[in-house]
């Protein structure tokens, strides 16, 4: 029987992404901000919307994620998370919102309380394990965000890709095991080599997704805004080597949501222009 593909099937959850990983079923993973993006995105069978702090590039134009708030990431939670059926919704715990335990659990309280969301993000290696396990052993799904972590964009000095070296390939390697242990129910690698891409994921106990972290990830996930080629980054011409435009041969949305889910899960994307080299 072919499946009606406006009635969506079980909602995604961690034990379903397990699942995903152990068929080698890549994930799908994609940036939502509002209801009706939302609902293309839950339609077209994207696994995970992500409520990205990357709103504060994409919707308010800044050059950084570093002045969204608990309050915008809440706001756009809601106007996702009520809207959606099947995708698995996460949400980002923006800039300095987990900085202390304190700070950590009512961030994830109001994003996941309020805003209806079902796991957090938060940037960091080992030094966050003790946030992680904070919020994992209280009920709070962590995803752990590894290599560039734009919300360290002053500390770095720019968005560059990252674990170039070995010694920096080997750091990451730990640092995704120890947040695993923490408790850690996702990882997301962004910009690192498509090598360590593949290592981190092989010693990885939880599914790993990347963005620019090469094709032996688990799953993959972008900024909405870029695949539609509408974002002031690829509008200005700097367009990041791991986008890829969907809005071509004259498709229109829904049809581009559903073209990257369906090369996510072919295979087809990344190809080997969206990857990094070491
Ligand atoms: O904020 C965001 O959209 C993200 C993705 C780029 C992974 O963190």
């Amino acid at each position: 029987m072919t499946q009606d593909k406006t009635v969506p099937s079980a909602p995604v959850n961690i034990a379903g992404l397990r699942r995903m990983r152990e068929a080698g079923e890549k994930i799908a993973c994609l940036t939502a901000y509002d209801a009706s993006f939302a609902m293309i995105e839950d339609r077209a069978g994207v696994d995970v919307i992500l409520i990205g702090d990357s709103l504060g590039m994409v919707l308010h134009g800044g050059t950084t994620t570093t002045p969204v708030t608990v309050d915008d990431i809440v706001y756009h939670c809601k106007c996702v998370a009520p809207h959606v059926s099947r995708s698995f919704v996460m949400a980002d715990l923006p800039f300095l919102s987990y900085a202390t335990l304190d700070r950590a659990l009512d961030a994830s309280q109001r994003v996941m309380q309020e805003g209806g969301a079902k796991m957090v993000k938060l940037e960091g290696g080992r030094e966050q394990a003790a946030i992680v396990e904070y919020l994992a052993v209280r009920g709070v799904p962590v995803c752990a965000h590894l290599g560039l972590q734009p919300q360290f964009v002053h500390k770095m000095g720019a968005f560059k890709v990252q674990g170039r070296d070995e010694a920096a390939a080997e750091a990451m390697l730990h640092d995704a095991h120890v947040l695993a242990e923490a408790g850690a129910d996702l990882l997301l690698l962004e910009c690192i080599p498509a090598a360590l891409g593949q290592r981190i994921t092989e010693a990885s106990p939880v599914p790993v997704i990347g963005i620019g972290a090469g094709h032996e990830v688990d799953g993959q996930i972008l900024v909405l805004h870029d695949i539609l080629n509408i974002s002031p980054m690829v509008t200005l011409g700097r367009r990041p080597r791991f986008v890829k435009n969907y809005m071509v041969d004259g498709r229109d949305i829904e049809s581009a949501v559903g073209a990257y889910v369906a090369e996510v899960k072919s295979g087809v994307y990344p190809a080997s222009e969206h990857c990094f080299a070491a």
